[in-house]
Order: structure tokens, then C-alpha cells, then sequence
């Protein structure tokens, strides 16, 4: 069955969906997007995704092409029109379309496109088993906390995985972990759960502040510091978060097997207690 899709406030087919091939987005990553997940056909966190893309904008100068009130009432219309039960809303903005020149262009206007995704987010299979990561150099650039569509860092570290027969990728950058390829990474030692700190040099995930709020809740510890390598590896339990896995644990740090190769306790409370709020909202 054909997806229908959101492009510049039209709903059509996604075969018939067309974008200029002079939009910036397309030329120069000049662009920036949110995920949020869908649960019972309801969009997860969708107020705390679009206030971050608005930020996202501000950072760029880049304007949205409708308010965040009218951009959720065309999310929630492009879910209905695709009845998606479980799954994933991509939405992007890029500024637009105009004849290719570095500098902003003075009239374009703002491209907003968006598609929804079937996925099995609750019983997917990386959660029940956990997931293998291996670390790679960090070489994104310096402003991580704004949600650009320039991805190829994350694509050939994802790549880099899969090849090495592993799940995802760790970011590393002066020895210590920045995040996933496109989650949130923690590691969890003697009881306390380590996360690095919100800057520039990570994306501050929506599921992380949920999470977080769920450590604070259940009286876990916590630190929000960078932590190294060799502190994952020598971790009792490590897991990611995002709006696509939620929690995942994670099991294996290059060739260091965490809490048996199974995963941890502290990892999957977390992941049922985001589960439960999320359904419960
Ligand atoms: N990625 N860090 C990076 C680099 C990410 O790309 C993401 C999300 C996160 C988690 O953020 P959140 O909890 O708000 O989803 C952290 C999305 C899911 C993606 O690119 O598909």
C-alpha cells in the first residue's frame, strides 16, 4: 500500500511526492528534522519534539513554514491518513528551494516535508536481546545539539557497524563518548547511571529528558558526565535512548560482553517505565 506523504502542504501518494532539486536541504543539508514516535496511533513527547525543532530553526535563522500549532494539526492529519498504529512520524525543514549560492537566499521559502514509518517499537527484538556497539571516532562538527539533516558522520559510523557485525556505533571524541550514531548512550556502574552532560557536542534527546525523569522518580543515581571507553567496558549494564528504541540495552562494547551478554535490570526497568508513561499520556 502507498504511503501517503506530506510535501509543502499537500498530502499525496509518496510516488507522487516532489521536491526541487535546487532545495537547499538537497544541496547543502541546510535543513533540520524531529522523529517521534507513534504508539496506539498517538504521537509520543510531540510538543517537547516541535519545541526543539523550533529551537533548531532559531540556532539556523531558519524559518518555519507554519507555526508548531499548525505543524502538529498536519502531523495528526497525515497519521490519520495513514492509520499508523505503531510506528514513526520524520518530519523535516529545510530553507527551501533557491538557485545554488552559499549564503542564505533572500526569498526562498521554507520546505517542509514529512512521512510516517510502520514500525514495532514495543516488541522489537534488539530490546529484548540488547544490541552490540562498537566505538568510532567522533567527526561531526561542533553544534551536535541542533538536529540537522547533515547525517553522513552517523551513516558511515552505522555503516562501520553493521560491517563489524555489530548493531550501532559509540561516538568517541577525546576519549570520551559523546552519544550513539542517533541515540542517547549510557552505562550504569555499582548502581549509578552515567550519562554525558547537555552541550554543544551532543543532541539534548527528548527520550533522555523523559528518562532522566523516570531516573529521578525511581530514586536511581545518576551522573550526567562524559565517561570513557574503559568505563564502558568495565560497566556493569549500558543502554541507548531515542524516540525509535526508546530504551534499548546494550550488551556488548566492541569486545567487552556487559552483564552476561544479557540485559541489564537497571536497562529494561527503564525501558517498561518509559513504555508505561508514554501509553499512559
Ligand atoms: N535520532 N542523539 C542523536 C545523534 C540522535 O540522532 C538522536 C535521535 C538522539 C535521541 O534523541 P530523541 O530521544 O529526541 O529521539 C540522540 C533520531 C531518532 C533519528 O535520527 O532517527
Amino acid at each position: 500500500m502507498s504511503r501517503i506523504v506530506y510535501v509543502n502542504g499537500d498530502f499525496v501518494p509518496e510516488e507522487e511526492a516532489k521536491i526541487s532539486v535546487f532545495d537547499r536541504g538537497f544541496l547543502f543539508a541546510d535543513g533540520i528534522y524531529e522523529v517521534s514516535s507513534i504508539l496506539e496511533g498517538r504521537l509520543i513527547d510531540n510538543a517537547a519534539h516541535l519545541a526543539r525543532l523550533k529551537r533548531s530553526a532559531d540556532e539556523l535563522k531558519m524559518d518555519l513554514p507554519l507555526s508548531t500549532d499548525d505543524i502538529e494539526k498536519a502531523m495528526l492529519e497525515l497519521l490519520e491518513k495513514n492509520g499508523v498504529h505503531e510506528g514513526a512520524l520524520y518530519l523535516q525543514v529545510t530553507r527551501g528551494a533557491a538557485d545554488r549560492d552559499f549564503g542564505f537566499p533572500a526569498d526562498a521559502k521554507p520546505s517542509l516535508v514529512m512521512f510516517t514509518q510502520e514500525k514495532n517499537l514495543i516488541n522489537s527484538p534488539a530490546a529484548q536481546k540488547g544490541i552490540a556497539v562498537i566505538s568510532v571516532d567522533d567527526i561531526r562538527w561542533g553544534r551536535r545539539d541542533i538536529k540537522t539533516v547533515q547525517l553522513l558522520a552517523p551513516v558511515l559510523a552505522k555503516q562501520a557497524a553493521v560491517e563489524a557485525g555489530a548493531n550501532d556505533a559509540w561516538l568517541v571524541e577525546e576519549g570520551f563518548v559523546t552519544e550513539g550514531s542517533s541515540n542517547n548512550a549510557y552505562i550504569v556502574k555499582d548502581g549509578v547511571i552515567i550519562t554525558r552532560h547537555l552541550s554543544n557536542s551532543i543532541l539534548h534527546g527528548i527520550t533522555r529528558a523523559a528518562v532522566l525523569k523516570l531516573v529521578e522518580q525511581e530514586g536511581l543515581k545518576l551522573e550526567e558526565r562524559p565517561f570513557t571507553m574503559q568505563e564502558a567496558y568495565e560497566a556493569d549494564e549500558a543502554f541507548v535512548t531515542s524516540a525509535t528504541t526508546f530504551v534499548w540495552p546494550v550488551v556488548k562494547i566492541d569486545d567487552a560482553v556487559m552483564s552476561n551478554g544479557a540485559p541489564g535490570e537497571i536497562s529494561m526497568k527503564l525501558r517498561k517505565l518509559y513504555i508505561e508513561e508514554a501509553l499512559k499520556r
